[in-house]
């Protein structure tokens, strides 16, 4: 199959809705991360979703709406207080709400789970893209799975040239990790998947939340996993990553040791820097994180795939301050490194 890269006008955005409303899958920008699109409600639509990504069938897909009426369908029941007032405060943008579903929805997008993931992104084209097609989107993130998330066309087109027929350009994704998934299945609001939307945000609505332990650690043997996405090997550049984990000074010490020691062994190292220690290391191989969290939310994952591009067999990045999106941030690296974590 050939794959078209369009620049997101209108036209473009028309034809895409066009091979939507004809049970095709597209590429198209969101303000989180890039998606792959189908009709949420066409089960047959969405299987080749899950063909093109390699992903596993047991992990559940978001579904995107562009206007809250259009949630009452999609779910059983009425709407919680709880969503209605994250609704609110936070749609559009970068928040996914798990709600009891309705039978409208396909087994292929919950995954066999009798809830599902809504979410009503912000980015224009995201929201134009669903108007034109005139249904609910179900689209995971564009990467083949495992890889790290795609925030931008290119990243979408290196994964999938070949598997889908058409990619939406929109240029770079505004915050660059994925949307925060909130469950309010049960009586008290969980996170399961951290994102653009902070606990300290959502307290703010709720009074409380509770973040999954799989957060910040790889989920225990034997124990069930809330988020199914959460089970599996993610964001992980095909060499190794090894976070550093200690006081600034210690960590700058270990990176400057550790890579002359992977570099003696003959391996091709890289290091993942705040954009103020690139100085330091001035005869190093290192990329820019920005100078802040959200900068560095925002370049991680392109930064993970630079590695690859790099053919980089050893990286080291530092860890991260977990408040705010921080909580994201270390969310991927953690899971991107296979929570290899060298404390000094
Ligand atoms: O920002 C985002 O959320 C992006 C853009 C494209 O919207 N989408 C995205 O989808 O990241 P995906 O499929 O890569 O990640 C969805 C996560 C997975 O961890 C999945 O297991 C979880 O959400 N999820 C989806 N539906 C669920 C459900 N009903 N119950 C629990 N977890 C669910
Ligand atoms: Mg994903």
């Amino acid at each position: 199959m050939e794959t078209k890269l369009l620049r997101a006008n209108e036209r473009a955005i028309e034809c895409a809705a066009g091979l939507i409303r004809a049970g095709e899958v597209v590429g198209f920008p969101t303000e989180t991360v890039y998606g792959l699109g189908a009709n949420a409600l066409d089960g047959k639509a969405v299987l080749k979703i899950f063909a093109a990504k390699g992903r596993p069938a047991d992990n559940p897909l978001i579904v995107h709406i562009s206007a809250l009426d259009e949630i009452a369908p999609l779910i059983s029941g009425d709407l919680p207080e709880s969503a209605r007032r994250l609704a609110a405060a936070y749609w559009p943008g970068p928040m996914t709400l798990i709600l009891k579903k309705s039978a409208l929805i396909p087994d292929e997008v919950s995954a066999g789970l009798d809830t599902v993931g809504i979410r009503m992104p912000s980015n224009p084209v995201a929201r134009a893209l669903i108007k034109a097609s005139g249904c609910p989107i179900a689209a995971p993130s564009a990467n083949r799975s495992g890889r790290p998330s795609p925030t931008c066309a290119q990243d979408v087109f290196e994964d999938m040239d070949g598997r889908v027929p058409m990619i939406l350009d929109g240029g770079e994704c505004d915050i660059g990790l994925e949307s925060t998934v909130i469950s309010l299945a049960d009586e008290r609001a969980r996170i399961l998947r951290p994102g653009g939307i902070t606990p300290e945000m959502i307290e703010c609505v709720l009074g409380g939340v509770d973040v999954d332990p799989t957060a910040l650690k790889p989920l225990a043997e034997g124990q069930i996993a809330r988020s199914p996405g959460m089970k599996y090997r993610h964001y992980a550049p095909k060499g190794k990553l090894i976070l550093i984990d200690g006081a600034p000074e210690n960590v700058k010490a270990a990176l400057r040791a550790r890579y002359a020691e992977e570099e003696a062994r003959g391996h091709k190292v890289c290091l993942l820097l705040p954009e103020s220690m690139i100085p330091d290391f001035p005869n190093a191989r290192a990329y820019s994180l920005g100078g802040d969290l959200s900068e560095a939310s925002h370049r991680v994952f392109a930064a993970l795939r630079q590695l690859d591009r790099d053919e980089i067999e050893v990286a080291f990045c530092q860890t991260f301050d977990t408040r705010g999106i921080g909580l994201a941030l270390m969310n991927r690296l953690d899971r991107a490194a296979g929570f290899t974590i060298e404390k000094v």
